[in-house]
């Protein structure tokens, strides 16, 4: 497999040049039961296709030389769904990091888990830990699972924490700034999402990633999520590749 240049002097880069491709992909994998409706099946086996996508969506990302990538694999809203369901859901990410995780590691991949873990189940949260020390020192592409994850909760245990700093007298509230706030959210250390891709034609962000979203590119594909495959990734990619970011200043040209 091939395993791009160290992360470490990476994470501090600039944003990747234009026509580059993106260095962090974030995955919204919409269309799993709308996949099975049509087909006659259950919605639970939309999901089990789904993590097959997901696995080929890992190995072409680690392939092209994708740096990070973001799956949102259980909202914090996915609860609300019914417990047959959500319970498949818990069975599915027992059973991609019982079997997955060797492959992963062999390629070089670390991953790393946000969200709140706190309400799950001890038995997943032992797992995701087991995930993430194993593969903790591991150099290549950094796969970032989003589960029970809602952005709004995220901020706000961000927040939560920095009043309890303020109270115990550690921070001072003219320090808190934008990179105090981004230092408390999940994803401190991790770079914003270049590119974020939907799949199944919706064209919402689902309290995904809000406060990291703030110029990331959008891609909306209208395959649903079992069907994703190398060439929908790649069609996303290179629409990326020809998007002109400005972060909010001007183009060369206009200067
Ligand atoms: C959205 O489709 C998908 C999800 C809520 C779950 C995503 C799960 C996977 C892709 C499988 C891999 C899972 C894990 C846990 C590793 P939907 O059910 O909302 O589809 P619909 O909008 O057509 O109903």
């Amino acid at each position: 497999m091939t395993v791009s240049p160290d992360r470490k002097s990476e994470d501090t880069a600039p944003d990747p040049a234009a026509g580059a491709l993106p260095r962090h992909v974030a995955l919204i994998m919409d269309g799993n039961g709308r996949w099975a409706t049509a087909r006659g099946l259950p919605r639970t086996e939309g999901h089990r296709h789904g993590l097959e996508a997901l696995r080929r969506t890992i190995r072409h990302a680690v392939k092209t030389g994708i740096r990070y990538l973001t799956i949102y694999s259980f909202s914090s809203e996915n609860w609300s769904r019914p417990q047959p369901e959500v319970s498949f859901l818990m069975g599915l990410l027992r059973r991609f990091v019982q079997r997955d995780l060797t492959e992963i590691h062999n390629a070089n991949v670390r991953i790393k888990v946000i969200g709140d873990r706190l309400t799950l189940e001890p038995g997943i949260r032992a797992l995701l830990v087991e995930a993430e020390e194993l593969t903790r020192n591991n150099t290549g592409m950094t796969l970032v699972v989003a589960f029970n994850y809602g952005s709004r909760d995220e901020i706000a245990r961000s927040v939560r924490q920095l009043a309890e700093e303020v109270a115990a007298g550690r921070l001072a509230p003219e320090d808190i700034d934008e990179d105090a706030i981004a230092s408390r959210l999940d994803t401190a250390g991790i770079p914003d999402p270049d590119l974020i891709i939907r799949t199944s034609g919706e064209l919402r962000l689902s309290n995904f990633l809000m406060w990291q979203a703030a110029y990331s590119e959008f891609h909306f594909s209208p395959v649903h999520w079992p069907d994703f495959d190398e060439a929908a990734f790649d069609l996303a990619l290179s629409d990326f590749m020809g998007r002109e970011r400005r972060f909010g200043g001007l183009t060369a040209k206009a200067l």
